[in-house]
């Protein structure tokens, strides 16, 4: 007989440090989901669920997506092994993809994850510049380098005295960071301007790293000119501009978030969506600062190595996700704001008639519903208004009825092609029973 949830929870707390696997998955009532497909989970019960977590967010074409897999099975059969000495045709031709993609970037080098990425994306900035210093932003998420994980979503008690223009003390978000790289990071909030200004004008500063759109604290979009004016100050203080699409990257356009603002970042990272749920990163940027990885110079010469870099497996993954994404732009960028508008629709019609406020943010196929009444512009905003009580009741229910959302207040949920009209109407007519009989 196969385990229940009780005690599926009693042998990983056993087996695995902190209970879950990336110790952010924890959820509360536990679930033993068993499966996933397209835009589906099942748990152990046989209990199918709308997936609207998607993995946090890399399945931009659902689970086990066919023609991604495909690609995969045909690589292994054909002998694309870990090779590891020299350059292997597939690592060129999806770097050609994604230099002709993203309009920052002109070369590139292929990590595992997300996080590896941006910790290379900030040892080039620190090569380039000859500077130390990062700045961040409060709310953002960046990965587990130690350079960045550093208040990542502040309580309210902390953020509630803060004053825009101004940067805050950097607060560790796990233990084991040395003391001494407090004096290297600043943390400011995003779409505070003046606060980039003032800490980035002393002229000491590496780089600024953010996502264009702050999406682990839900969809919080960039104020018309910020993502300009960074651009303007990195520009006249020295500083590399890094975007953080590791969310954001091929789910929004194409070209990136970069591509959507019009503003092209000095270095930029992806991950996630790349490779639709295949472990793939991506460090890119100019080729004068990439370039930093061939320099004659052993001291200015920046190393990025790794056994499992551009393993062809999630080399292939990648491929037949940027060409699918290349051949059928229109359609799968429309598609996903099609959809996306359609659940957005009905949402709105069911949280009009409520006595509480709601905000319905979006862009394309990701989305938040806040339990505030109005679009946050930062964490701030968000620790300070956000109805953290009814938003997690709300995302608990929904479990309840048969609707994935990640059961963390505020937390992004993402729309896949898998999804289909049918099922955002019916996520509508679930969510209408479940906000009504929560009152
Ligand atoms: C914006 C952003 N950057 C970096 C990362 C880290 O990527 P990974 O989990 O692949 O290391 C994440 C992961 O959620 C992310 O959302």
């Amino acid at each position: 007989m196969s385990e229940s949830v009780a005690e599926a929870v009693a042998r990983q707390r056993q087996y695995i440090a902190g209970g879950t696997m990336s110790i952010n998955r924890a959820i509360t009532p536990p679930k033993l989901f068993v499966r996933a497909e397209g835009a589906y989970l099942w748990d152990d019960s046989g209990r199918r669920y709308f997936d609207y977590h998607a993995g946090f967010a890399p399945y931009l074409f659902g689970h086990a997506d066919k023609e991604v897999d495909d690609a995969v099975i045909a690589a292994i059969r054909s002998g694309a092994s870990l090779i590891g000495a020299g350059t292997m045709p597939w690592e060129a031709d999806l770097a050609e993809m994604l230099v002709e993609a993203v309009p920052g970037i002109e070369q590139l080098q292929l990590t595992s994850t997300g996080s590896e990425a941006v910790s290379y994306a900030l040892r080039l900035a620190r090569a380039h510049t000859g500077r130390d210093k990062v700045v961040i932003m409060q709310g953002g998420y960046n990965g587990w380098a130690d350079y960045v994980s550093y208040n990542l979503m502040d309580p309210a008690a902390v953020v509630g005295s803060h004053e825009p223009g101004t940067e805050y003390a950097p607060r560790v978000t796990t233990a084991g960071i040395p003391k001494v790289i407090d004096e290297t990071v600043k943390v400011i909030e995003y779409n505070d301007l003046a606060a980039a200004e003032a800490v980035l004008s002393k002229g000491d500063i590496a780089a600024i790293i953010l996502e264009p759109v702050l999406q682990n604290v839900g969809i919080v979009k960039p104020q018309p000119g910020y993502l300009e004016g960074l651009r303007e100050i990195c520009d006249r203080t020295g500083t590399v501009l890094i975007f953080d699409e590791v969310k954001t990257g091929f789910r929004h356009a194409l070209g990136g978030y970069q591509e959507i603002a019009g503003v092209t970042p000095d270095l930029c990272t992806f991950g996630k969506a790349v490779a639709n749920g295949y472990p793939l990163g991506v460090v890119g940027g100019k080729q004068e600062i990439m370039a930093l990885c061939n320099d004659p110079d052993p001291k200015r010469r920046v190393v990025i190595a790794g056994t499992y870099n551009g393993h062809p497996v999630n080399v292939a993954a990648a491929k037949a996700s940027i060409s699918r994404l290349m051949n059928r732009r229109e359609e799968v960028y429309g598609e996903l704001e099609r959809l996306g508008a359609r659940l957005q629709a009905g949402f709105e019609a069911i949280f009009a008639e409520r006595n509480y406020a709601t905000t319905f943010a979006r862009q394309g196929s990701a989305f938040t519903l806040y339990f505030m009444d109005h679009a946050p512009v930062n964490w701030q905003d968000i620790a300070l208004n956000n109805d953290n009580e009814r938003d997690l009741a709300y995302r608990r229910a929904m479990i309840e009825a048969g609707v994935f959302h990640f059961p963390a207040a505020t937390k992004q949920s993402s729309i896949s092609l898998a999804h289909t009209d049918d099922d955002i109407d019916q996520t509508i007519e679930i969510t209408a029973d479940v906000v009504r009989a929560l009152g």
